[in-house]
């Protein structure tokens, strides 16, 4: 299953280091997979990666300058969120020209630059594509909202109120507030799911479509292996505009809760998934999707129901899941069940930090390098969100005039917004964590002094360096690339077992998720590996780095072992 190599025996924790371009360099033939099924995504918030200009904000060039890290790591796909002109009112999920690149991250020949150097280390850059809505500075809506008779005016979604001072329907923003806007000089109101300032496009006029297709085609012609599609449920409204029925209790908004049955998942929104992926085949590129589901069945349907939608719908309820065995062992199932590609998330720009999240507050480093076990060996695709690979963490602000994201202004204190886990990357340990010369936009925790990429690349027994070792092995490993998922041990409350099988090899994946030590047994004769000789792959316990029998392992608390099991 592997090709041994020296590096690989060094992967062994204890041992430590990986060589940089492992990956790049080797790759096993693939039992006929996509590119995207065997790469390694990582999320980047553009603001906050690297700052090569030193006002405070990062950039394009100060992610070029970041490629080797990136490689090293074993990142194959960067998604770097919304870089485009904007008025940055949601951070730049308010464009305002979608064939450009924002003055405050560079210029159309930095992102050039980027892509060029790019491919020399192996990475393909993926861009976040805002469908939903526009910022009300972009030129389209500013045409549409100049007169009721405007060539534009049908591009997004305007009506007369109810009666005077009341808007066409109950809808409510999910940033607070009506989801509709007076517009005193054309008498008529119009449509946001999110600030008013994103006014919704109106998918249901062809030119639209076309227009967005268009800037899709101009973004592939100009070298981009794909996108992230922003906010995908949200492309259609009711045309009858009938009220959502409320639920009880308020958001975190203050808002009446409500159930968004008219203006969320419509069904129309798969033509246009179909119609996205037709434009992206013919570039073999890769649509992702911000696809927030209820269960198994919905996230099913954005992959088409003859695989003609989004190759990587995200499976985002993995982010709210408990922090144990059982948890975990039964979504992955059902995942699993759907016949589908998996695409495995811990964490990104609008949530809580994975280290925070899933931690108990005592050994959330430990914790940290579980579901970073867990979702780089699991069947599917995984996407990264920067920093967590050091075991970043929240700085939330605690005053509500620090807060910089508008919903944790409108929201203080039971909403206090993403600013927490958009923080600026932690380089070193030198002042503002090496991310900036100037100040900061959002301010840095003092745990950067020890989780930072500068100590954690010198700390073999580092969350890094288990990023590493898990990304190196995953890119060398066959039954980890292609290999299907079995669940082994199904009814241990304590430790997650399976096994990845691919023909005639298997690797063994045991977590303990549990704060005691735990003894586990595995005869995997049914499954063809009766042996039960096992040699280890990479483990957090160094007592199991010799272990030579999976008949029976003693696992201390929080371990992880990996190990390839023989016939
Ligand atoms: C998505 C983005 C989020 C943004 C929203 C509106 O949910 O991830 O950051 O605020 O869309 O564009
Ligand atoms: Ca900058």
């Amino acid at each position: 299953m592997l090709r041994i190599t020296a590096r690989l025996l060094a992967l062994v924790v204890g041992i430590g280091l990986v060589s940089p371009c492992l990956h790049a360099q080797q790759k096993p033939a693939s039992a006929g997979h996509q590119w995207w099924q065997n790469a390694v995504f990582y999320e980047i918030y553009p603001r906050s990666f690297a700052d090569s200009n030193g006002d405070g904000i990062g950039d394009l060039n100060g992610i070029a300058s970041k490629l080797d890290y990136l490689q090293a790591l074993g990142v194959d796909a960067i998604w770097i969120a919304p870089c485009f002109p904007s008025p940055q009112v949601d951070f730049g999920y308010d464009v305002s020209d979608y064939e450009n690149i924002d003055k405050m991250y560079g210029t159309l020949a930095d992102f050039d630059r980027l892509e060029k150097l790019g491919k020399e280390h192996g990475i393909k850059i993926i861009l976040d594509f805002v469908v939903n809505h526009t910022s009300d500075q972009h030129p389209w809506f500013i045409n549409s909202a100049s007169s009721s008779t405007a060539r534009k005016r049908d591009w997004y979604i305007w009506r007369a109120g109810k009666a005077a001072n009341q808007p066409p329907n109950n809808w409510i923003s999910a940033f607070g507030g009506s989801a509709w806007q007076w517009d005193a000089k054309t008498n008529q109101y119009y449509y946001h799911f999110f600030y008013p300032q994103q006014p919704d496009l109106n998918w249901r006029n062809p030119a639209v479509k076309d227009a967005m297709f268009g800037v899709a085609s101009w973004w592939y012609k100009r070298g981009v292996a794909g996108f992230r599609l922003d906010a995908v449920d949200t492309l259609f409204e009711d045309p009858a505009l009938r009220d959502n029925a409320t639920l009880p209790g308020k958001n975190k908004q203050g808002d009446p809760n409500m159930k968004n049955e008219n203006n969320t998942k419509l069904p129309e929104v798969h033509q246009v998934l179909q119609g996205l992926r037709q434009v992206s085949d013919k570039y073999d590129a890769v649509l992702i999707g911000e696809t927030w589901t209820a269960d198994v069945n919905e996230l099913k349907q954005y992959y088409g129901e003859h695989g003609n939608e989004l190759q990587m719908p995200m499976d985002l309820m993995f982010t709210e899941l408990k922090f144990s065995a059982p948890v975990f062992r039964q979504h992955i199932a059902g995942i699993d069940a759907s016949g589908r590609w998996p695409v495995y998330v811990i964490g990104n720009h609008d949530i809580v930090r994975s280290w925070n999240r899933y931690g108990d507050g005592k050994h959330n480093d430990e914790i940290a390098k579980d579901m970073a076990a867990l979702y780089l060996t699991l069947r599917g695709t995984p996407i990264m969100y920067y920093g967590e690979e050091i075991g970043m963490q929240n700085n939330d602000p605690v005053r509500k005039e620090d807060v910089k994201d508008p919903i944790g202004r409108t929201g203080w204190p039971t909403e206090i917004g993403r600013d927490g886990e958009r923080t600026p990357m932690q380089w070193n340990d030198t002042a503002n964590a090496g991310f900036t010369t100037g100040i900061p936009w959002l301010p840095i925790p003092v745990t950067y002094k020890t989780y930072n990429v500068a100590d954690e690349l010198k700390d073999p027994n580092s969350i890094l360096n288990w990023y590493k070792g898990l990304l190196a092995l995953r890119h060398q490993d066959q039954a980890l690339l292609e290999g299907e998922y079995i669940a082994l041990n199904q009814d241990d409350p304590n430790v997650l077992s399976y096994l990845r099988r691919y023909k005639d090899e298997a690797a063994l994946v045991v977590i303990n998720m549990s704060a005691s030590p735990q003894k586990v047994n595995f005869d995997l004769s049914k499954q063809g590996f009766g042996s039960g000789v096992v040699k280890t792959l990479l483990t957090t316990q160094p007592s199991l780095k010799n272990a030579s029998s999976v008949k029976q392992l003693s696992l201390e608390p929080f371990a992880v072992y990996i190990g390839e099991v023989t016939k």
